[in-house]
């Protein structure tokens, strides 16, 4: 199979060589870090505690079936390999790339988890300040830099691997 039917095969909507999943991530991911973002105005500048809780529970929600599509997607149906093949910047580098990347994306799922999980644990509910704040407050913003990271990282592994 040649490069131009491999790419028409797996065509996603961008103007690139992602598949249609690898196209969603690539986008959703602005979407995830504006949400993350505002959550974070939200709850630290509004002191909107609920609104905050709830919007992390449902992006988490969100987050877990996103990746466990994309998993299956890559590793049954998407040759993400073949897509990358023509990158002028070569495999060796865009392995690189994408090690670099799984180097946050891979922890940062189970931080989110542990974060959502412990949140909804111990404070009070409807959500509001406690004793728990402080540490909430230190694993929260790790759990918020790696997420930026995962996707920072993303960004340059697919115009590495599918645009350049
Ligand atoms: C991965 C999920 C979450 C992230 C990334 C996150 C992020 C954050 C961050 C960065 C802050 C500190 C804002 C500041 O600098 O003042 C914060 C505060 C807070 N979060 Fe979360 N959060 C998450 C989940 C939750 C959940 C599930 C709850 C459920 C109750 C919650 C309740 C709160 C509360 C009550 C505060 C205010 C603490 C205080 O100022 O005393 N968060 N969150």
């Amino acid at each position: 199979m040649n490069a131009m039917t491999l790419i028409a095969q797996n065509a996603g909507f961008l103007p690139t060589r992602g598949s249609i999943m690898i196209d969603f991530v690539f986008l959703a991911m602005f979407g995830i870090i504006l949400i993350l973002g505002t959550s974070i105005y939200l709850v630290r500048y509004r002191r909107m505690f609920e609104v905050h809780k709830w919007i992390q529970v449902v992006t988490g929600v969100v987050l877990l079936l996103a990746v466990l599509a994309f998993e299956i997607d890559m590793r049954f149906f998407t040759d993400w390999q073949a897509l990358a093949e023509p990158s002028s910047y070569g495999m060796g580098t865009v392995k690189g790339l994408l090690y670099f990347h799984l180097l946050f994306a891979i922890p940062t799922p189970l931080l989110w988890i542990f974060v959502i999980w412990h949140g909804l644990a111990k404070f009070p509910n409807p959500a509001a300040p406690s004793p728990y704040s402080n540490t909430h407050i230190f694993w929260a913003r790790l759990a918020a830099i790696g997420m930026l990271l995962t996707a920072v990282t993303g960004w340059v592994f697919y115009y590495a691997a599918f645009v350049a």
